[in-house]
């Protein structure tokens, strides 16, 4: 009689112990599922997008975990099919300009949960032999994302050559279109310094700055030198507008990119409909580099590479001076045509 009463109580305890167990590791499992379900800082319903645009908080959530796994290469296509991850055509495009910041701008961007960045510059629609392989090819050569995120891509080259803005037309006819444009002179100097790397890298020798953006002839600006050219940035501009309406476009000012980030950013997440999401907290001035890196958590932060922010030959004031005045024209036309006024001199 006592020990079948001993084992009735056994029983009891038993039964007791296991509910207890099991309620402990569901408020567990609960308490998790709900952490990882809260976006990752509150949504401003300001510039919250709507319909199709909307932003799923589990793509946001991953963003930085499994996808950048993805993106490795460390998925596995069970995985992919899984997160219903996808290979997207960009739905904007950093067409220029080069040495305005585009790397800059497009790592920046990067740390917007929504945004994903193609890596490699792709050079699709400038480079004939690439744009001959197909939409296709240009598809695949994208970053795994999730179906309502958006992909960017850079590619400097685009905004001064001439077959592209018909081709990026042909692909997608209501793309959105970001230009960095910086103070033309400086521009053109930050494009000489690149070239002239390039030179002293192979042991080569190369001109000054002076002589290729002055004509020796005629004493005049050097209207055929690529880099002098290149910062003529309202020719360009009259191209892409026979294809693409202004609205299409947003200018960032790239020169306030270095100095102040973050104004500039809330500009264009608030042009591509994101929620604002990047905040001071991503951005930190570092004094060794001289310009802000990016921090995307507690653990990963990173710096521009060494070859952004290369120290520029001196040159002749009164070159620079006569480059100013000759791009003077030009940059009012610009003003007038995107409405973003600068204070460039
Ligand atoms: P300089 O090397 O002339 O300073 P791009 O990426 O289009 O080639 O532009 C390069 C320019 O980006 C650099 O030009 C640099 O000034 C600018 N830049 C803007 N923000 C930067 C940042 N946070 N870190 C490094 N370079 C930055």
């Amino acid at each position: 009689m006592l020990f079948k009463q001993q084992a009735l109580l056994r029983q009891k305890l038993f039964v007791l112990g296991s509910l207890a167990i099991g309620s402990l590791l569901y408020l567990v499992a609960r308490v998790g599922s709900l952490d990882r379900l809260q976006p990752i800082c509150p949504v401003d319903g300001r510039f919250r997008p709507h319909g199709q645009d909307e932003i799923p908080f589990r793509a946001l959530q991953f963003k930085r975990g499994l996808l950048h796994e993805f993106r490795k290469g460390n998925a596995t296509k069970e995985q992919i099919r899984l997160h219903n991850l996808v290979q997207q055509l960009p739905r904007a495009i950093i067409i220029g300009v080069r040495k305005g910041g585009t790397r800059a701008l497009l790592e920046m961007l990067n740390l917007h949960p929504a945004v994903v960045k193609a890596s490699q510059e792709i050079h699709f629609f400038d480079n004939d032999e690439n744009y001959a392989k197909g939409i296709e090819w240009y598809r695949k050569k994208m970053p795994f994302s999730y179906p309502h995120q958006i992909t960017i891509e850079k590619s400097p080259a685009y905004f001064i050559t001439e077959e592209v803005p018909e081709r990026i037309y042909k692909m997608n006819s209501s793309i959105k279109l970001l230009i960095i444009v910086r103070e033309p002179t400086t521009r053109a100097i930050s494009d000489y310094t690149q070239v002239l790397e390039g030179k002293e890298r192979k042991n080569k020798t190369y001109y000054k700055f002076e002589k290729l953006a002055i004509d020796p002839n005629t004493c005049e600006v050097n209207t055929k030198y690529k880099a002098v050219r290149t910062s003529i940035y309202t020719k360009h501009l009259e191209r892409w507008l026979k294809y693409f309406p202004i609205e299409q476009f947003h200018i960032v000012d790239g020169d306030r990119l270095i100095t102040e980030p973050l104004p500039e950013l809330q500009l264009v997440e608030k042009f591509l409909n994101l929620p604002p999401r990047i905040s001071q907290y991503n951005l930190y001035f570092n004094a060794t580099r001289g310009f802000y890196c990016l921090r995307f958590n507690i653990v990963f932060n990173k710096c521009l590479a060494g070859s952004k922010g290369r120290i520029h030959p001196e040159v002749d004031s009164s070159v620079i001076t006569k480059l100013r005045k000759f791009f003077h024209p030009f940059n009012q036309k610009f003003y007038q045509i995107t409405g973003r006024t600068f204070n460039w001199p």
